[in-house]
């Protein structure tokens, strides 16, 4: 069998699917397109412009007319891609906790979805292309040619965050961040449009024993099977 020419990575939030997204599409020559970052992108741009989250009507319109430009990264500070927003390098902005606690929010929204969703099938459909989010194999690009729904339970995503966030010298409380991975499942997987859930078609990778290596290595496996 050829190795897939679309290849979609579902999962929750801190399942390491980014992580496994890069490599994959580094080993593969690949484009590899995070579409998290699109709706951390509108949420960073509402709360850098005095937008009130829980304006429907606001926050749909700035998805509508956002540019946001992801390009090859600029630096090499750990990141995978540049995201910029008028001129303006956003990479790190949008991983902070004011971004964190209001994207599940907005992305929640009907008309937020239907913008940022027809970019990433544009982008998509040209094929030889990683793309990694929560609805790619149900929604964005059910024509996938490969769709893993990558999982692992709350208490082992929240301490990978933990390790990463305390590996970066910063500091953080474990139960916090638990209670915040299982806040955005719970949005994430019961809002109406375009819920979490693996396609009927997908593979499902449980990662709770399993190191980033591991994972990497059985997804590999499934794109030369
Ligand atoms: O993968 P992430 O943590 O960067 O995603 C940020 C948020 O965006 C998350 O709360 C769910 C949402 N999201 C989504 O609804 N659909 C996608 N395809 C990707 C992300």
């Amino acid at each position: 069998m050829p190795i897939p020419n679309i290849i979609a990575i579902d999962g929750p939030a801190a399942s390491g699917k980014s992580t496994i997204g890069y490599q994959l599409a580094e080993s593969l020559a690949y484009l590899f397109f995070d579409t998290g970052l699109m709706y951390r992108a509108v949420t960073w741009l509402a709360l850098a412009r005095g937008i009130e989250i829980a304006d429907e009507t606001a926050v749909t319109a700035l998805a509508e007319e956002v540019p946001i430009e992801v390009t090859p990264p600029s630096q090499k500070d750990g990141r995978t891609c540049d995201v910029t927003v008028d001129d303006h390098d956003i990479t790190w902005e949008i991983r902070k906790p004011e971004v964190e606690a209001n994207v599940s929010v907005v992305s929640a929204y009907p008309g937020v979805r239907t913008a940022l969703t027809q970019q990433q099938r544009r982008i998509g459909l040209r094929g030889r292309v990683v793309m990694v989010g929560r609805d790619i194999g149900t929604i964005v690009l059910p024509e996938a040619d490969l769709k893993i729904y990558l999982d692992a339970s709350a208490e082992e995503r929240a301490r990978r965050r933990y390790t990463e966030i305390l590996g970066r010298g910063g500091s953080a409380d474990f139960n916090e961040i638990l209670s915040k991975v299982i806040a955005r499942d719970r949005i994430d997987s019961t809002r109406a449009i375009a819920p979490l859930k693996p396609a009927d078609d997908a593979i499902l990778l449980d990662s709770d024993h399993l190191n980033a290596e591991q994972v990497l290595q059985k997804v590999k496996e499934l794109c030369l099977n």
